[in-house]
This record gives structure tokens, C-alpha cells and sequence, in this order.
């Protein structure tokens, strides 16, 4: 028997979008992607490129004004909450602690409250919280509440995670240990990412694939297919294949954001050859 045609996790098709107001602001133009069932994929680019805008999209949260975009075969326009999303920002409840706090994007999305926060419970110590089950965020260091927040997106009950940025506020060092932790979560729950990311390293080590963004409005200019196998460590990132794939991705953001150089132009035009 042939195997069943699974939708593709995210599918993004000639997305355009354009924040009105006094001074429009042309965020995203044309994009196309697709992350498959159970794929890791992130997305790199220069800041205000559109990155957050686009996960907002599929988080359900915005609208584009052409296109479509759909989570497992099911358009995400006026329907949020088909993935669970981790923003930019952590948004911690000050006034919630870890447990409460893990539990409530589960809850948001209809798990009842004691099953939400039983399994918060049991996923305590994979996540590096165990024993700050009630802590307050401000009790917590920095990356114990980037790694509260994604618990509580683990949490909700979605197969595609989308996530902004999850390591943006921490030291390069803490940085690592996360990136390798993420991975090892990742393997064990199997789910669809899709990971907005400033840090190309970082992109190399986590991802299946890798998309460039142009600066705004937001264009995907590169696709990076990544090799490596996993578990990948921190010893893959001094080989010669990690470099040169590096360097493919840093050429395709310079190319990306080189202004149009019209000058030249006039200039080779007006001189005597
Ligand atoms: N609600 C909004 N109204 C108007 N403009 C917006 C809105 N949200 C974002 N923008 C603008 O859209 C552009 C893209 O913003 P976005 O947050 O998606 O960028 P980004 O790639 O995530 O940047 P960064 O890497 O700094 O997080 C920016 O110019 C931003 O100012
Ligand atoms: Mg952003």
C-alpha cells in the first residue's frame, strides 16, 4: 500500500503583508516555505526583516493581504492557536509561579488545569527546573525563564512549535548549553519547528534547514539543506563542512542586505572607457 500523503507541518504561499498606519511599514513580500512533519527549520535574517511578523502569521495573530498559510493542511487566517508559540518576549505572569506558569498555555488551550500542571510536574527536571516548582519568575535566572517559557510551549498540546528567538537574552555559554538541550528535547517530543534566529551558528547546529530573509521587506532569498547527523555537538561546529555552510548562509545575508550600488552604474556609464 502507498503511504499516506501527510500536509506538511507549515506551508507559507506568496505571503505579502503591509502594517497600515501613517507610515506604512512593507513587511513581508512574497514569502514561500514549507517545514515538514517533524522537521526543524529556521529562519535568519537582518532585524525588522519581518522574521516575528511572519511566525505572528502563522501564530494566527496577524493577517497577510496576499497569499495563504496553513498549519498541518488547515489555513491559520482568523484561527489562532493551531501552534503553540513562544513570542519574542517571554511574557512570564510575575504574579504566577513555575508550575502555574508552565501550565498555561496547556490550560489556554483546553487541558483542565490538574492535567496541565501534572505533566508541567513531570517535565520539571528535563527542562532544568526541578525544585523551583515554586519559585516566581523574578527568582529565576535568565535562561531558567527562557526555559520556563518554552516548557509552557511544549506544553500546549500542538505538534508544530514556533519559536522567536528562544535564546536571545543569553551569554554565548549558556547559549550552547541550551542549544544542546533543545536538541535532546526535540529529538525525545518529535514535534515541527520552525525557530526565528539572529545567531547562523546556532541555525546550523538546531536545524534540518536553513531560510535567509532579506532585509524588509522580508524576502526568503537562500535555502541551506543541513547535513550533519545528530546528536550534533559543539565539536561539529570546528569542521570544514560547518564552516563552508556558514559561510554560504553569511554570503546569502551580506548579498541580501548590499544596497542596489546604482552609482557604479552611472559612474561606468559617464567615464571615458
Ligand atoms: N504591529 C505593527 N505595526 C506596525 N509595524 C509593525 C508592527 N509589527 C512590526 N512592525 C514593523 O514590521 C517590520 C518587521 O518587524 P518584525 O518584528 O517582524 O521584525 P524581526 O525580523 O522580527 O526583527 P528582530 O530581529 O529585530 O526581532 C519592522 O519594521 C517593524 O517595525
Ligand atoms: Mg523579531
Amino acid at each position: 500500500m502507498p503511504e499516506p500523503v501527510l500536509n506538511p507541518a507549515i506551508r507559507v504561499d506568496g505571503v505579502s503583508l503591509t502594517f497600515g498606519g501613517a507610515t506604512p511599514v512593507h513587511a513581508l513580500d512574497d514569502v514561500s516555505l514549507r517545514v515538514e512533519p517533524g522537521q526543524f527549520v529556521s529562519l535568519v535574517g537582518p532585524s525588522g526583516c519581518g522574521k516575528s511578523t511572519l511566525l505572528k502569521l502563522l501564530a494566527g495573530l496577524v493577517l497577510p493581504d496576499a497569499g495563504s498559510a496553513s498549519i498541518e493542511g488547515i489555513p491559520v487566517a482568523g484561527r489562532p492557536g493551531s501552534a503553540a508559540f513562544m513570542p519574542q518576549r517571554d511574557l512570564l505572569l510575575p504574579w504566577r509561579r513555575t508550575i502555574a506558569n508552565a501550565a498555561l498555555g496547556a490550560e489556554l488551550a483546553g487541558v483542565s488545569r490538574e492535567q496541565a500542571r501534572s505533566e508541567a510536574r513531570s517535565l520539571l527536571p528535563s527542562f532544568g527546573l526541578e525544585g523551583f516548582e515554586r519559585a516566581w519568575p523574578a527568582q529565576l535566572s535568565g535562561g531558567m525563564r527562557q526555559r520556563l517559557a518554552l516548557l509552557r510551549t511544549f506544553l500546549v498540546p500542538r505538534d508544530v512549535m514556533l519559536l522567536d528567538e528562544p535564546f536571545g537574552a543569553l551569554d554565548a555559554i549558556t547559549r550552547r548549553e541550551m542549544q544542546q538541550w533543545l536538541q535532546a528535547v526535540w529529538t525525545e517530543h518529535q514535534r515541527s519547528v520552525l525557530l526565528v534566529t539572529h545567531d547562523v551558528d546556532e541555525a546550523l547546529v538546531l536545524s534540518d534547514v536553513v531560510f535567509v530573509m532579506s532585509p524588509r521587506p522580508g524576502r526568503i532569498v537562500h535555502r541551506v539543506d543541513v547535513p550533519f547527523a545528530r546528536p550534533r555537538s559543539v565539536a561539529d561546529t570546528t569542521t570544514a563542512e560547518f564552516a563552508s555552510l556558514k559561510s554560504e548562509l553569511l554570503d546569502a545575508l551580506e548579498a541580501a542586505g548590499r544596497p542596489v550600488r546604482r552609482v557604479e552604474v552611472s559612474e561606468r556609464t559617464t567615464r571615458p572607457a
